[in-house]
């Protein structure tokens, strides 16, 4: 699959971008592109951003800048690319970033993300440009591009070859396997620390019983938690935009 990132701090996915899943995905034929709004500005002094109409405090991505360089990407009027791919505008009040979304995105041929800064973008980019508006938690960051790392890192841990055992993205928390629940509890050695003895089950050899436990386990932690962990298959409300 090819993502793009746009981003006026691409020296931000440095780290990221070596980061084994990510070099496997791309060894694997994924890519990973990074474009800086400022490189395809139209504004003088690498201008991007502006101060709000009406009033308020911060700046606005401008929707001119953001045109600019999608059309300097991908060599077309942005408004028909959102037909053609999935254009994810990062926004703190957006559809929830959730183990279904992730699925969805990990199954695209393409997918660009689209990072603000400040106070955001100007509306009009997420109306016209934009597939879907997508927020990791209901929380404000200073920018998109923490944003942006985790909507990347969950998806590409997903694509084949991308982890290095190839189970370890089929039974872990809120897969079909766990029946949408949250992971069950790990031990490693030493088999005891402290008095703290790890379960006797784990030790026992027996994979049916450690797989019915590690079940059974993986429903306690549902059940404590309080959450509905099978919601996403009747999640309705904040989807992709129309
Ligand atoms: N930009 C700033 N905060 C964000 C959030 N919580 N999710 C997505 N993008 C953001």
């Amino acid at each position: 699959m090819e993502i793009d990132v746009f981003t006026l701090f691409p020296e931000a996915f440095t780290w990221f971008a070596a980061q084994r899943h990510v070099t496997n995905a791309l060894a694997g034929g994924h890519s990973l592109g990074l474009v800086n709004y400022r490189d395809h500005t139209p504004l003088s002094g690498r201008q991007v951003d502006d101060t709000p109409f009406g009033g308020g405090a911060g700046m606005v991505l401008r929707v001119d800048v953001v045109e600019a360089a999608l059309r300097a990407r991908y060599g077309r009027d942005p408004v028909a690319l959102a037909a053609e791919r999935r254009v994810l505008a990062l926004d703190p009040g957006g559809r929830l970033f959730d183990d279904a979304l992730v699925d969805e995105l990990a199954a695209e041929p393409a997918v660009t993300i689209l990072s603000g800064r400040y106070e955001g973008f100007d509306e009009r980019v997420v109306e016209h440009f934009a597939s879907d508006r997508v927020s990791i938690g209901r929380y404000v960051l200073a920018g998109g591009e923490l944003a942006a790392m985790v909507v990347c890192d969950a998806v590409l841990r997903k694509l084949p070859g991308s982890l290095g055992h190839a189970a370890s993205a089929v039974e872990e928390s809120f897969s079909a396997a766990l029946e949408g629940g949250p992971e069950y509890p790990h031990y490693t050695r030493p088999a005891e620390w402290r008095g703290w003895a790890v379960p006797e089950v784990l030790l026992s050899g027996h994979h049916e019983r450690i797989a019915r436990w590690r079940l059974e386990q993986s429903r306690a932690r549902a059940a404590r938690s309080g959450t509905d962990f099978m919601e996403r298959e009747h999640r309705g409300g904040n989807g992709p935009l129309a």
